[in-house]
């Protein structure tokens, strides 16, 4: 990835200040960053915002995408139905680095009652700091896209 990476968020009202906080810690490392709401704290279905950020990445609006709800599954699902997404829901840093490492994972999903904002701060650095291996993941990475059609 060259240039400044551009980074769309995410999120449902469950996530409305852990998105904030993502966003100011990784616009302080210099990532170029879209969040896309929402900004006030209404109950606001999760398809809806996972399908948007989704979309920022398919379409090439951004590089990445960082997508938050409750537990981070429900906003995963949506996402992963956009065709071009890799998305993965994560708790745990080992498995942010390797979705990216192993899967090319375009996306990470958080969720915001699961994991504390410390930990998802580091989560979303494990995420961003990791590069695609390719090589025989390239391979497996295909037939995933392959999948889609
Ligand atoms: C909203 O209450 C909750 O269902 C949502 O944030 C998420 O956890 C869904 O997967």
């Amino acid at each position: 990835m060259s240039g400044t990476t551009r980074i769309v968020l995410s999120s449902d009202h469950a996530a409305i200040s852990m998105r904030g906080a993502i966003a100011a810690h990784i616009a302080a490392q210099g990532f170029e960053v879209t969040d896309i709401g929402p900004t006030t704290p209404e109950s606001t279905p999760y398809p809806q915002h996972g399908e948007a950020a989704a979309r920022h990445v398919a379409d090439g609006h951004s590089d990445l995408g960082i997508i938050i709800c409750g537990t981070g599954q429900g906003i995963m699902m949506a996402a992963n139905k956009v065709k071009g997404i890799r998305c993965g829901a994560c708790s745990d840093t080992f498995s942010a680095r390797m979705i990216r490492q192993h899967n090319d994972a375009n996306m990470i999903a958080l969720g915001a009652r699961v994991v504390a904002e410390g930990l998802a701060l580091d989560i979303v650095d494990a995420f961003l700091k990791a590069r695609f291996e390719g090589g025989r993941h390239a391979t497996r990475v295909d037939m995933i896209k392959a999948i889609e059609g």
